[in-house]
């Protein structure tokens, strides 16, 4: 009998090794990514990098650890350099559907690594609102706030204008005493819409890049025309004839083009509506300078979306909700 079991054990030992270590080389593979590569994935090396062991259980669960350990002895790979970081500026203003477009444009930002969010509110101080809401939005930020003079108030004249040099002057304080690191400045309005290609492309800026803007000037885009690499011209439905025929949403600065001119900014006096893009470059660049992005400006990665204006017809004057609820 018991020769019997021991020759069963001495056949089945070979077969329960094989399976064994079929499993082992099975762990020792990196996990494959989740989805299909998804093609914005270089952003999301600084936060999401940090999913992929999770996938395995987590630091201290059983395969994941055997894993991770034996990795160790492998050769790391060089450190990457630091990530520029992109500095985004949004002006802001109270009205009904704002929270619900600082939720949209955190969303996006929240998916973008090394990004710090300045938010400017349009206003004599920072709301509760837009301070709640940050303090949960799970991103680097930096909260400011200044109020468009009332005469400045009016249909037809630039918006933002205060809001934005605030942003700038608070990046120029930021840095005036360490040697500027890294970093590109964008203005990216609270109401437009960003692809996250968008961000790749612009993070590569060496002094002043642009790119093609969806939905804007009466066209279904407009953008920089591009010779050999070069800016030679716009497409553009509305006064071509600017120097920098482009939107707020079409171009993005290195910081170290904004600190070495300190005294770029954007101005009230003698700026017509729409020449705020094309003053303010002039400023800081030449057209010949400039850097085409999304693959020599033939890709819409920006979208300049306009939120309805909320209809709140039925709201009512009395009776009023028992609760008091934030929109
Ligand atoms: C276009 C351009 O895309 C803007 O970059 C430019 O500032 C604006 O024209 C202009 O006329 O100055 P548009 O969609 O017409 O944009 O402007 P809004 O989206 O209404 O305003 C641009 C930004 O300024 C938004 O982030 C908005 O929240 C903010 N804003 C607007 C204020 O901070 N205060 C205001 O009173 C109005
Ligand atoms: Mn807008």
């Amino acid at each position: 009998m018991k020769s019997v079991l021991f020759s069963r054990f001495f056949i089945l030992l070979p077969w329960i090794l094989i399976v064994i270590i079929m499993l082992d080389v099975d762990t020792r593979r990196p996990a494959p990514p989740l989805t299909p590569r998804p093609y914005f994935s270089p952003y999301v090396v600084g936060r999401g990098g940090a999913r992929l062991p999770l996938r395995r259980g987590g630091p201290d669960s059983g395969p994941g650890r055997g894993w991770q350990k034996r990795n160790e002895s492998r050769p790391q790979p060089r450190p990457e350099p630091p990530l520029p970081t992109i500095y985004a500026i949004t002006p802001t203003y109270s009205r009904p559907v704002q929270k619900a477009e600082l939720t949209r444009l955190a969303n996006t930002f929240r998916q973008v690594a090394q990004l710090h969010w300045i938010l400017v509110e349009d206003a004599a101080a920072r709301s509760e609102l837009v301070s709640r809401f940050l303090a949960r939005a799970g991103l680097p930020s930096t909260h400011l706030h200044v109020p468009t003079p009332r005469r400045y108030k009016r249909p037809g004249l630039p918006r933002a204008t205060e809001q934005r040099n605030a942003g700038l002057a608070w990046l120029r304080q930021r840095h005036q005493h360490q040697r500027a690191q890294p970093g590109v400045l964008f203005f990216a309005d609270d109401d437009n819409t960003y692809s996250l290609e968008l961000f790749q492309e612009m993070r590569t800026t060496r002094k002043v890049s642009v790119w093609p803007v969806g939905l804007v000037g009466g066209r279904r885009y407009e953008r920089p025309l591009v010779e050999n690499g070069k800016v030679v011209g716009w497409y553009t439905g509305w006064r071509a004839d600017r120097p920098f025929a482009i939107d707020m949403a079409g171009f993005a600065v290195s910081l170290q083009v904004i600190l070495s001119n300190p005294k770029a900014v954007f101005k009230r006096r003698g700026s017509q509506p729409g020449m705020q893009e094309s003053d303010f470059l002039k400023q800081i660049t030449t057209v010949e300078e400039l850097e085409p992005k999304a693959s020599n400006c033939t890709k819409v990665l920006v979208w300049h979306t306009r939120t309805e204006k909320v209809n709140l017809a039925n709201e009512p004057k009395y009776r009023l909700d028992t609760v008091k609820i934030e929109v």
